[in-house]
Order: structure tokens, then C-alpha cells, then sequence
């Protein structure tokens, strides 16, 4: 199975256009050891001809670009993109699907229920695309069944609910039900390796380890290394946990997580700007490499 990170970077990406906290600052100026990175958002082939998005960034034009394997070219208008999974309404995950609005066919698209209610009320993107080629909803249960895509040769999905938040704009904000997010487990039928895709996880629960535990590779929830970073840089009160993600560094954080698992090779994504580990010279950054968590950057190829 072939993983390709489109982007790394949470919402507002590496840096945020209006940042000048010191990593944007930084890396504007060049004057610490860091990558930029756009909005998170993976790809996954079995084949390696029909690929599948996970959530659409609004940074997938550049992404796209950057890929080749994406634009196979067949014909005049084509992609090798044949389906897309979301796993939440969050506008750094679906602002995308505006852009891949030129299609030339309805896009079959994979959510649950809960997300295409956000995505059909409070941020009307499959409203929209309906006034272009449309939107093939395939709901996706939360019950942990298996389900396959026909155009994802050799691959299952499992789709994991799980604790984060839903976006300010839904009913459910703050108080969210199973399927305002989930984690993906992707699983190679052939080789029987598996992935595990969480870009936003608040409540590592039992259930949601279970599948990390047993996982050939997780990309989990890097958004930030303490709870209150964005007030510590003096950027917003809003904590981590809040916002439905778990820090790195606390006591039953990521990291210790993380820690606590064997097999799994172990990758952050859905890093923010806040988090200090984006510079590469940074004690936490050292912290990281020493327990072998790596942090997943743009246009990163995992083999499976
Ligand atoms: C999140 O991951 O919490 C959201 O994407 C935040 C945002 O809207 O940027
Ligand atoms: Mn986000
Ligand atoms: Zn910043």
C-alpha cells in the first residue's frame, strides 16, 4: 500500500498567513531550522494507479501539483483520484472539494451522516458542488464495519468514531455524537498491513488504541505539544483539548501513547504552527526523535 502526505500542517498550515508567532515568524525569516507545510491530507493506493483522498485541504491545487502520480493524464480532463473519504466537517479537511469542482463526473464521497448534515447546512459545500457534476454520498456507519470503495482495488476501511470536536458552524459543537469524526483503519488486503488515520483525536479511547496498537503504521493527531500553547504565545485562550485534540507532551498525551506501543511505526500529522517541535533544533523536537515519533511533512511517500 502507498501512503502520499499531500499536506501536514493543521488548519491555517506552516506558516499561517497572519502569524508571527516565533515558528512563523521563523521559518518566514529563515531563521530557524523548520519546512513549511500545507493543510493535512493524505492518499492512499493499493494499486498505485487509482488513488483515494482523505479529506480535501484547501491547499489541494498546490498539493495536486506537487504530485505527479495524481494526474496520470489519460485523457483530456483526468485524475487518478477515483474516491474521497472525510472524516470531518472541519473546514481544513473539505474546503478542498470546492476546488475539485471541475470534475467531470459526480464525486463519490465517503462520509457520515453527521458530516454531510454540516456539509449540507452551516457549510454548504455539497450543496454547492450539486450546481456542478455533484456528489455521490456513500455513508460511511460508525458501527467499526467494514466497508470497501469498487474503484479501491484491494483495500478495506474501517471507519473508528471518535472523541474530538465538530466545526464551530455545526449544531454539534461542543457536543458531538459518533460520526462528527472519525479515524480511518486502511487496510492492504494483499499484504494485510494496515494504516491508521487520525488527524484530529481528542479521547485516545480503548477501542480507538485497539486499532493504533495493532496498526503496521499510525498517523495520528500532531496538533500541539501542550494544551495551552496558543494562549502561551499569547495567539488565543482556546486549549487543545477544546478544539478536540490531545497534546503531545502531557502525561497520558500522544507521546506517552505513542510510547506505550510496539509495532507501529509512529507519525504525526496535523501539525499546527503553535508547535514548537516544528523546528527542527527545539529540545522537543529531540524529544520525539528519541522515542522514534516521526512528523509527517509534505510529499512523504509510507510503504506498507
Ligand atoms: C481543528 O483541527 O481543530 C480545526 O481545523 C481548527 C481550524 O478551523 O483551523
Ligand atoms: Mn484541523
Ligand atoms: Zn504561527
Amino acid at each position: 500500500m502507498h501512503i502520499h502526505v499531500l499536506g501536514s500542517g493543521a488548519g491555517g498550515g506552516f506558516p499561517q498567513w497572519n502569524c508571527n508567532c516565533e515558528n512563523c515568524k521563523g521559518v518566514r525569516a529563515g531563521t530557524i531550522k523548520a519546512i513549511p507545510r500545507t493543510q493535512s491530507s493524505i492518499a492512499v493506493s493499493a494499486n498505485g494507479t487509482d488513488w483515494i483522498l482523505f479529506n480535501a485541504s484547501p491547499d489541494i491545487k498546490v498539493q495536486l501539483d506537487h504530485f505527479p502520480a495524481i494526474q496520470p493524464a489519460r485523457e483530456v480532463r483526468d485524475t487518478a483520484i477515483t474516491a474521497i473519504v472525510i472524516t470531518d466537517s472541519q473546514i481544513d479537511h473539505v474546503t478542498g472539494l470546492l476546488t475539485l469542482r471541475e470534475h467531470n463526473k459526480p464525486w463519490d464521497i465517503y462520509c457520515t451522516d453527521e458530516v454531510k448534515d454540516d456539509l449540507t447546512t452551516g457549510f454548504p459545500v455539497f450543496n454547492i458542488l450539486s450546481h456542478f457534476r455533484g456528489v455521490n454520498h456513500h455513508k460511511i456507519e460508525t458501527d467499526e464495519s467494514v466497508f470497501t470503495i469498487p474503484t479501491a482495488e484491494g483495500i478495506e476501511f474501517t471507519a473508528v468514531p471518535l472523541l474530538s470536536n465538530a466545526p464551530p458552524y455545526s449544531p454539534r459543537r461542543d457536543n458531538t455524537v459518533p460520526g462528527d469524526n472519525v479515524g480511518m483503519n486502511v487496510k492492504d488486503t494483499r499484504t494485510g498491513k494496515t494504516v491508521f488515520y487520525a488527524p484530529g483525536l481528542g479521547v485516545a479511547e480503548p477501542h480507538v488504541l485497539e486499532y493504533m496498537r495493532n496498526a503496521d503504521c499510525v498517523l495520528v493527531d500532531g496538533t500541539m505539544w501542550t494544551d495551552d500553547e496558543m494562549s502561551k504565545e499569547g495567539i488565543s485562550d482556546k486549549r487543545a483539548i477544546e478544539m478536540g485534540h490531545l497534546d503531545q507532551s502531557s502525561d497520558g498525551g500522544i507521546m506517552s501513547i505513542l510510547n506505550s506501543m510496539e509495532k507501529p511505526r509512529k507519525i504525526l500529522i496535523h501539525i499546527n504552527n503553535t508547535n514548537p517541535i516544528l523546528n527542527e533544533d527545539s529540545p522537543q523536537r529531540a524529544t520525539l526523535n528519541n522515542a522514534g515519533i516521526e512528523l509527517a511533512f509534505d510529499g512523504m511517500d509510507i510503504e506498507l
